[in-house]
């Protein structure tokens, strides 16, 4: 178990290194084919939004899930960057005034404290854009049918009907609270969308078929409202300074979370459940799924 544990961690760093290594290379001053400048400041706030810690499990999930398949690294590797991409953008806008209004992120400066709120706007807007150069350019080693895919099923996660869209709900939960039902929606669609994309993806970009898609979406959107159920329990129950991000702002803004409709026991009860739910979805692959598997225990588990 412990050895499970420990290649899991080491693969999770690798990951992440490698992630990072490609999101630097790629954010440099340098404009690619086509632009004209990167400006300095922008670029300066999409660097300081992408390059500030993180725990990066959105690409480890592709890198897994494409390992589990039989995908190419390389390719998992900037699908994995782009979905970080997005996922940037996402912390960059919901950390904004107009929205959570957070000045602290991964232990840092927010990007419109740091900067100004303009100058977060656009790096959002151009990390999403920036998601999709990455999964289409030419260094993308995969066939075109399969950026396609990737290409539609990003863009399905993050709009309107995945995580935008979830985020609208979100803040409207805050003055017309919803119930369990409405709650779990939300959560799927700002959360859970872009966890279902990043195991999803490993599948896209392995040629997998439809039946393996379809169960690696799935342990996705299990996955999904695990993590988000576990960011709302931390929420409740660690400090600022561990997770590196303000604490108890749910209760405050009157935020819509299971934890807070519940309580703490049935939320820990909750997340037991999804994670043996996880691990079920992955038992037709046996030990070979086993970094998975402790995945979704980290998602349950986790600190920070
Ligand atoms: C935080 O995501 C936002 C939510 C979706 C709850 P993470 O907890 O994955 O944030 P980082 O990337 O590790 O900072
Ligand atoms: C954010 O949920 C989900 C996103 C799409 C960014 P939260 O608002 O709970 O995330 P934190 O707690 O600020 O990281
Ligand atoms: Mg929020
Ligand atoms: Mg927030
Ligand atoms: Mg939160």
């Amino acid at each position: 178990m412990t050895d499970t544990i420990t290649l899991f961690r080491q693969r999770l760093a690798d990951s992440a290194r490698a992630v990072e290594a490609c999101l630097s290379a790629s954010l440099a001053d340098r404009p690619a084919e086509g632009e004209r400048v990167r400006p300095e400041r922008l670029l300066a706030a999409m660097r300081h939004a992408v390059l500030n810690g993180g725990k990066r499990l959105r690409p480890f999930l592709v890198m897994e899930t494409a390992a589990l398949l039989g995908g190419d690294r390389q390719a998992a590797l900037r699908v994995g960057a782009a979905l970080e991409c997005v996922h940037c953008y996402s912390l960059v806008h919901d950390d904004l005034p107009a929205m959570d209004d957070d000045a602290l992120r991964r232990g840092q400066p927010t990007v419109h404290v740091k900067f100004d709120e303009a100058t977060a706007i656009l790096a959002g807007d151009s990390l999403l854009t920036f998601a999709f150069d990455l999964l289409a350019a030419p260094e993308t080693p995969l066939p075109d049918a399969e950026k396609t895919a990737l290409v539609l099923a990003l863009a399905r996660a993050a709009g309107v009907g995945g995580m935008a869209g979830g985020q609208a709900l979100d803040l409207a939960a805050e003055t017309a609270p919803p119930g369990e039902e409405g709650i779990v929606t939300l959560q799927a669609m700002k959360t859970g969308a872009l966890l279902r994309f990043a195991c999803e993806a490993g599948a896209i970009l392995a040629g997998a078929e439809a039946a393996e898609r379809l169960r690696l979406r799935r342990f996705g959107e299990t996955l999904g409202l695990a993590f988000q159920l576990a960011d709302d329990l931390l929420d409740l129950t660690a400090d600022s300074a561990t997770l590196g991000k303000a604490t108890g702002k749910d209760a405050a803004r009157g935020k819509g979370t299971l934890v807070l409709l519940h309580g703490q026991a049935w939320a820990e009860q909750a997340l037991e459940r999804l994670v043996g739910e996880a691990e079920a979805l992955l038992a037709p692959y046996g030990t070979r799924a086993a970094i998975l598997v402790e995945a979704a225990r980290f998602v349950a588990s986790r600190t920070h």
